[in-house]
């Protein structure tokens, strides 16, 4: 295998290092070809472009293999907890019982979120959308932890309080979105409870309904969350990675993430899927009109939960909830959802259908993330929120690896100007 790439331009010869990550794939470094030779690449929506060394997340696309740290996504979401699994992503190895115990206590010590903040809850339009109330909250936490910027060493326990502050805020932020949106009052985490059951019982309890959550919806909220904690350099981890290369602070970062997320053909899509399933079943409409919908070359509709920027084969997240779908059918819980029935179809004929199997589109995370949701009571508005706490520390993971590394400098892509030349100015009288 050759470690070099040789491009020959203007008659000149130019060697680039071909580097190998550890899972034996191949990157070029073109650090110094604008210093070489003037040209700089082009590459809309980064298809090509590797932009940074990372260890914490490996995914072949083609073959459908998502690791963290070097684990199974299917070993993670079926055999760890979700503070592990944030454990895991942020310090790279899983914890000891030692570190189980203090990461706990850390996450329940910070859960509760500033008194002053909770106006902010009351006071936004009851249909605000819960993603725009979370990018604003997670980024005014940060006024009320000053202590982190006094000492932004990533190894240091006050980093530690910080990311776990992150984590548990989450979910308490979350609820009380929720809560405030339906004019309920807050209901507060509870200490003795695991991570899951803090975030149901806050969303779903109140002063005169018991709620205690099922084993079987913990379970599948757990994996859930694991399955959407990292996955390499999305747009939104990017984002987080970009803006704090600028220097700018976690929370910052992270609020940045959670508006990055929000789009539609990222974190949103999980919504959209479930808004596709409610369409077909109100407008009477058939799955295969649907499908035929998306494949019109003069509509630009698309498939929600169908199609992925780097997996050609099933997604293995989507395939880790498939094999979750029993025990929820089966838990007791779940109230016949016709959606279900709906999703089964349309995944049965996308997959054997010709223009899907060209363009290798298959069920993405978000396809059956959000009947999940739904089961558990989930308003549809809030998917994209629950993958942002599962998300939350991977972002974490990459802010300090960014923040670490000494090869980080201020993320600033170049561009190939095809705008107007050099003209004289036109005086405002002159101007027609
Ligand atoms: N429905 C119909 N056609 C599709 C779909 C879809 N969901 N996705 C891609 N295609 C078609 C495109 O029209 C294009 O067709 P063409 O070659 O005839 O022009 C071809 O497949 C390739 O499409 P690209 O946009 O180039 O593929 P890319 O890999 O860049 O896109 C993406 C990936 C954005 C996720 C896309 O598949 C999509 O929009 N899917 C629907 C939204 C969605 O589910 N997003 C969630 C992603 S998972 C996540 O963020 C966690």
């Amino acid at each position: 295998m050759a470690d070099k790439l040789s491009l020959l331009y203007n008659g000149n010869t130019f060697e680039y290092p071909v580097l190998q990550g550890s899972e034996g794939e191949h990157a070029v470094d073109v650090s110094t070809l604008r210093k070489d030779t003037g040209l700089v690449t082009l590459d809309y929506g980064y298809l090509n472009t590797g932009s940074t060394q990372s260890k914490i997340t490996f995914v072949d696309g083609e073959k459908g293999i998502l690791r963290y740290r070097g684990y199974a996504i299917e070993d993670l979401a079926t055999s760890a907890t979700f503070p592990e699994v944030a454990w895991l992503l942020i310090h790279g190895e899983l914890p000891t019982e030692q570190e189980v115990v203090h990461f706990r206590k850390l996450l329940t010590e910070n859960a509760l979120i500033h008194e002053n903040l909770l106006s902010f809850f009351r006071e936004v339009p009851p249909n605000a959308h819960p993603m725009g109330i979370l990018a604003s909250v997670m980024n005014a936490l940060g006024l009320f932890n000053t202590k982190f910027y006094d000492d932004e060493q990533t190894g240091s326990e006050q980093f530690n309080i910080t990311a776990a502050s992150l984590i548990s805020k989450i979910r308490t932020v979350a609820a009380f979105s929720y809560k405030a949106s339906i004019g309920e009052p807050f209901v507060y985490p509870e200490a003795d409870r695991s991570y899951c059951s803090n975030f149901l019982n806050m969303m779903f309890s109140s002063r005169t309904r018991h709620y205690e959550p099922h084993p079987v919806m913990e379970k599948i909220l757990n994996a859930l969350l694991i399955i959407h904690a990292d996955h390499e350099q999305n747009c939104s981890t990017s984002t987080v990675r970009m803006v704090g290369s600028s220097g700018a602070s976690l929370y910052a970062s992270i609020c940045a993430g959670v508006c990055a997320l929000w789009g539609p053909r990222h974190g949103g899509a999980n919504q959209a899927v479930l808004e596709t399933l409610l369409d077909i079943q109100k407008s009477g409409m058939t799955v295969e009109q649907v499908i035929e919908r998306a494949k019109s070359k003069t509509d630009p509709y698309r498939l929600s939960g169908f199609g992925h920027r780097v997996y050609k084969s099933y997604d293995p997240r989507a395939r880790v909830l498939k094999s979750l779908l029993n025990e929820l059918l089966d838990c007791g819980e779940h109230v016949h959802d016709p959606l279900l029935d709906i999703a089964i179809e349309l995944e049965d004929k996308v997959l054997k259908d010709d223009y899907f199997i060209e363009r290798k589109l298959y069920p993405n995370v978000d396809f059956y993330s959000g009947i999940f949701y739904r089961a558990m009571g989930i308003p549809t508005d809030m998917l994209t929120v629950m993958f942002a706490i599962g998300r939350l520390p991977g972002w974490i993971a990459h802010w300090k690896e960014m923040h670490d590394d000494k090869n980080t400098k201020i993320n600033r892509p170049r561009q190939l100007y095809i705008g107007e030349p050099a003209r004289k100015f036109v005086p405002r009288y002159a101007r027609g």
